[in-house]
């Protein structure tokens, strides 16, 4: 790596190609079909960028940029890269227990996300907010999926005011189906922290593939840099740099409202120091307000088989500064590792595009396994993170176990059938039960409903307690005075 910044290959006239510290605070796009090395560059840049001081996450959705930590083999090297093979330092994440897991705090990231990923509309957007503000004002955390339930629950049941009980069951609903899809764990404490997130950082979703996770983690890991980030401006050179290697799946199921979110925070995250990298196959995965902020393009060969992908080829083309390099051509016939390279200068103009031959990473290009990512990963991390701490249910669980006999015991007791006197004794309690309710219901209908309206019709307007204090104290004074009032009607001949 050069003092300026990474350096990724050799051009077409022999030089080493870099890609200046400066111009990277910007995002960039690794392009290309399948198999044309999109996310071997990542990982050289991922490696020179991490060398260089700068915090690096990689989101590996398919596993196969798991390398980091074991050293390049000679066999499978490009062999024009001028360093030597080697490991590097690097921590790896998963979502659940089986690499260090990643989870995010709901308290900490707020209702909008999360009602954006649930499809919510305005109505039960704002029920969310105000569940969540209650549980701020109460000091209430809700860390996980299940907490986020019960303290639904607990407001459905006290009949919180300003909730409406149709939209917190809706609510429920999509955060139960939440759950289900397995994103459960993706959500709790120990939260992860910006400051566990230092140096090379590699979350493997290869386990994940086929769920929403692939998604939902990108966008809470994205809002936490976001919210947590002091705003630094125009940077020399970036403090994060994000990879999303197949990075259609970071707006492939969301609807609207999140893609508008998420541009929303791609859009304003650069003046935090953080930099994200899109890697795909197809750029119009990504959309269009995302496109244009673009800097740094790494553009490999794209086959074209359609009418609309020769259109695609030539819009691609076309985003490039015209000169004597034939980039349409070149797009479609490049050898794999060999990219059309361009970025954004001082002046913000597109610097002429150059054919680039990439450097192999420093690191293998082998899938490593679980057990030697766990081994590389940093082991403080690991044990900070390694077991989620129980939401407020499991806790209450948790306790009544504790304090029950023993456990041999409480199976027999489970196992015991209900006896006809359990049966006699239950339906007299809930007959009391039935009861008790009658007559709560029939004293609350006649001593308080119409002492409420009352009430309500005596604040309307202040004045009625000023008549209502008048006539009280009249009454009071007439009771007080009733043998003289009698007297004088008996003088009136009146009784
Ligand atoms: N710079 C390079 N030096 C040496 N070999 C390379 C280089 N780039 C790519 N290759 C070879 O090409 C293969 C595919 O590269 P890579 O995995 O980066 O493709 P990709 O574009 O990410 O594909 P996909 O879209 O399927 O993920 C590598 O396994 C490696 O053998
Ligand atoms: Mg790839």
């Amino acid at each position: 790596m050069c003092m300026n910044g990474p350096s990724i290959g050799i051009d077409s006239s022999g030089r080493v190609s870099l890609l200046p510290f400066r111009y990277l605070s910007r995002h960039g796009l690794i392009a290309g079909s399948t198999g044309t090395g999109k996310s071997r560059t990542m990982q050289v840049l991922a490696e020179q960028l991490s060398d260089a001081g700068v915090n690096v996450f990689v989101s590996d959705v398919k596993g196969d940029a798991s390398g980091f930590c074991a050293a390049g083999k000679e066999n499978e090297r490009n062999r024009l890269a001028p360093y030597q093979p080697r490991p590097l330092k690097a921590n790896y994440w998963s979502i659940g227990n089986r690499l260090v897991p990643l989870r995010f705090s709901l308290s900490d990231a707020g209702p909008v996300l999360l009602s954006r990923l649930l499809s919510l509309n305005s109505t039960q957007e704002s029920n969310l907010a105000l569940a969540f503000s209650y549980a701020g004002k109460n000091k209430r955390q809700v860390d996980g999926l299940e907490d986020l339930l019960d303290l639904l629950d607990e407001l459905l049941e006290k009949k919180q005011r300003g909730l409406n009980p149709s939209s917190v069951s809706v609510i429920e609903r999509k955060v139960l189906a939440l759950q289900e899809s397995g994103a459960g764990a993706l959500f709790g404490k120990p939260d992860v922290s910006l400051s566990s997130l230092r140096g090379l950082n590699v979350l493997n979703l290869s386990d994940a593939r086929k769920n929403m996770l692939v998604s939902i983690a990108p966008a809470f890991l994205l809002q936490k840099l976001f919210y947590e980030l002091p705003e630094k401006g125009d940077a020399d050179r970036p403090e994060y740099a994000i990879f999303f290697d197949e990075a259609h799946y970071l707006f492939k199921d969301s609807n609207k409202s999140l893609r508008d979110l998420m541009v929303t925070i791609l859009k304003q995250i650069r003046s935090k120091g953080v930099s994200v990298f899109f890697v795909t196959q197809d750029v119009t995965d990504l959309p269009e307000e995302i496109l244009s902020q673009l800097s740094t393009k790494i553009i490999f060969s794209q086959k074209v088989f359609t009418q609309k992908g020769n259109r695609r080829l030539k819009a691609l083309a076309g985003s490039f500064p015209k000169t004597g390099l034939d980039v349409m051509e070149k797009l479609k016939a490049m050898p794999t590792g060999v990219a059309i390279v361009s970025t954004l200068d001082g002046k913000g103009n597109q610097t002429a595009p150059e054919e680039v031959t990439m450097f192999a990473p420093a690191t293998t290009m082998d899938v490593v396994s679980d057990n030697e990512m766990l081994e590389a990963t940093d082991q403080r991390l690991a044990g900070k993170y390694a077991r989620k701490k129980a939401g407020k249910m499991a806790r209450k669980a948790e306790k009544q176990d504790a304090a029950s006999p023993e456990p041999g015991k409480r199976e027999k007791q489970k196992k015991k059938g209900p006896s006809v006197w359990d049966g006699i004794f239950g339906f007299l309690l809930k007959l009391l039960d039935f009861i008790l309710k009658a007559l709560g219901k029939i004293f609350t209908f006649a001593v308080f409903k119409p002492g409420r309206r009352l009430f309500r019709w005596l604040v309307k307007k202040p004045v009625r307690i000023l008549w209502l204090i008048l006539a009280l104290l009249a009454l009071y004074i007439m009771a007080v005075n009733w043998p003289l009032i009698q007297g004088f009607l008996d003088a009136l001949n009146f009784s």
